[in-house]
């Protein structure tokens, strides 16, 4: 367990520390960034069904510990791809929308909002090629905004012109430029400042190098993380003190 002012990151998975130390509809806000199942080193050897495991728990567990009204942000990758897809040698690739989708609803969730963030084209390295088969890349994500309705009435959104945009650009690296899934700062300080007051508790279930848990921290705000890759630790440690 990492402990930085208000924020605490559980090196672990993120079933545990929902179902252990997180209350139910206690979160005002979650941010994060899931595994994309793009062969990253810590997706090797995830099957498809595996992934879709995840999913679907992670929207749960999310679902279960937002507060009624509360939001969660999600950012993930246009497509899913590789060969463990289709259990086949062929490489392919999975528009992953609709599961998204699937999930968030079939929890309960409302879709308020859904963005395009637009990556910085020299960031993409070269040669960059949209659609290049067999190994797509997209200079785009997306970041939708679930809420927990739950009857609760009038939207908390607080920054009208930042939350009117459909298409997101963010300034700033990642903090320490180290950990190269990580999203910019600017990603998560961009949905605590429209989605949460000072105060508020931000959960980040897949924190990877912890920028969620800096962003909240810069803002004011409690935070609890998981992460189960448990080498990820000192990067942590050292994100949170930025
Ligand atoms: C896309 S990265 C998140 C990067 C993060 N947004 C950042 O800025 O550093 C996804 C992270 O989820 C972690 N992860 C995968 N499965 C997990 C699980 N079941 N519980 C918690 N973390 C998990 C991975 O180890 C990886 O660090």
């Amino acid at each position: 367990m990492i402990i930085h002012g208000n924020a605490v990151v559980y090196l672990e998975d993120m079933k545990t520390t929902c179902q252990e130390r997180i209350q139910n509809d206690s979160v005002d806000l979650s941010v994060t960034s899931p595994p994309y199942m793009v062969e990253k080193a810590y997706e090797r050897g995830m099957e498809w069904p595996e992934y879709l495991d995840l999913l679907w728990t992670a929207y749960e567990e999310i679902y279960r510990v937002t507060k009624p009204g509360g939001y969660f942000v999600i950012n993930f990758g246009d497509q899913a791809r590789g060969k463990a897809l289709r259990g086949t040698e062929t490489h392919t690739t999975i528009p992953m929308s609709v599961f998204h989708w699937d999930a968030g609803t079939g929890f309960g969730f409302e879709l308020q909002a859904t963005r395009i963030w637009r990556k910085k084209f020299h960031k993409m390295g070269i040669p960059f090629v949209c659609n290049h088969y067999p190994r797509p890349v997209y200079d785009y994500e997306h970041i939708w905004t679930w809420r927990k309705g739950d009857g609760v009435g009038k939207e908390k959104v607080h920054d009208r012109k930042l939350s009117q945009r459909g298409v997101l650009e963010f300034k700033g690296d990642h903090p320490l430029k180290r950990y190269r899934s990580a999203f910019p700062i600017g990603l998560p300080e961009w949905a605590i400042s429209v989605y949460s007051d000072p105060g508020d508790l931000v959960y980040d279930p897949f924190a990877g190098s912890g920028t969620t848990g800096l962003a909240a921290l810069r803002l004011g705000r409690r935070f609890v993380g998981s992460e189960i890759d448990v080498e990820l630790e000192p990067l942590i440690r050292e994100v949170l003190v930025t």
